[in-house]
């Protein structure tokens, strides 16, 4: 079996008196994708942050690549391979769109020559080729959306933290969102995913896990948890029809 590369213990964080993490645990191995899902306010977008340096632990431990990453800044863990996408896309918006594509490529050292990797990005979203002088504020969401993701395509990160890749998204961009995804898993990117959108999650990711309240309630293989929609949809609080 392939290394482990992210490993999470007991880790509690959250907002003064909201406990918003209760003693999270997880692992992700090298190459692999661990879906994250849960209802509105389970502590999702907690836990990307406190992963990715934006919210501190309170107790609990976290540690990429056998080194501890308890209180490394944001900026320092994309150096290292792990490259955190927020929910609601963290791009500079006043940049435009090759300059935010330029950046994500700089932050890793020894990528591929710049050129090849903005063809692959450009490539798989057109319209960010067609907008390339754009700022990125001035992109329609779903294209900021198409931007994030390329960021991650420019950087091929270890580990891709992703909040909420369909968020906002029609259901043909978010099919091409997820075909560049499932290219990104198959080149071997290890992606811890946050999803409200079962379905979509499931068929990404390996491995697949239930936040409730903060804390993993259900845990399996994606094959085996997509057959079994109505546990899904209890864990989750929706009807049935919601996963099926
Ligand atoms: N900045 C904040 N200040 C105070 N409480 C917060 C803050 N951000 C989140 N919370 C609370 O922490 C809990 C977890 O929120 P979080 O955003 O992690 O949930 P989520 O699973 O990402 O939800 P969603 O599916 O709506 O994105 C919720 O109870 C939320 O109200
Ligand atoms: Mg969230």
């Amino acid at each position: 079996m392939s290394e482990v590369i992210l490993h999470v213990e007991e880790l509690c964080a959250g907002y003064g008196p909201i406990r918003a993490l209760r003693g999270v645990s997880l692992t992700v191995r090298e190459g692999e994708t661990v879906a994250v899902i849960g209802a509105n306010g389970a502590g999702k977008t907690s836990l990307m942050r406190a992963l990715s340096g934006l919210l501190p632990l309170s107790s609990g431990r976290a540690s990429f690549l056998g080194r501890d990453i308890s209180r490394t800044r944001t900026h320092a863990l994309a150096r290292a391979g792990l490259l955190h996408i927020p929910e609601g896309r963290g791009t500079l918006q006043s940049m435009p769109v090759l300059e935010n594509l330029r950046l994500a490529w700089e932050i890793r050292p020894n990528r591929e020559p710049f050129e090849e990797a903005l063809a692959k990005a450009y490539q798989r979203f057109p319209r960010l080729g067609e907008r390339s002088e754009q700022a990125a504020g001035n992109l329609s969401g779903g294209e900021q959306q198409m931007l994030a993701v390329a960021r991650a395509i420019m950087n091929r990160p270890q580990l891709l933290l992703l909040d909420e890749p369909s968020m906002g998204l029609s259901p043909l961009l978010t099919v091409e969102v997820f075909k560049a995804l499932a290219e990104l898993r198959d080149a071997g990117v290890a992606i811890l995913l946050v999803e409200q959108n079962v379905n979509r999650a499931l068929q990404l990711a390996h491995r697949a896990l239930v936040l409730t309240h903060g804390e993993f309630t259900l845990e399996g293989e994606s094959a085996a948890l997509a057959k079994d929609a109505r546990v899904m949809a209890s864990y989750l609080g929706l009807s049935p029809e919601a996963v099926a």
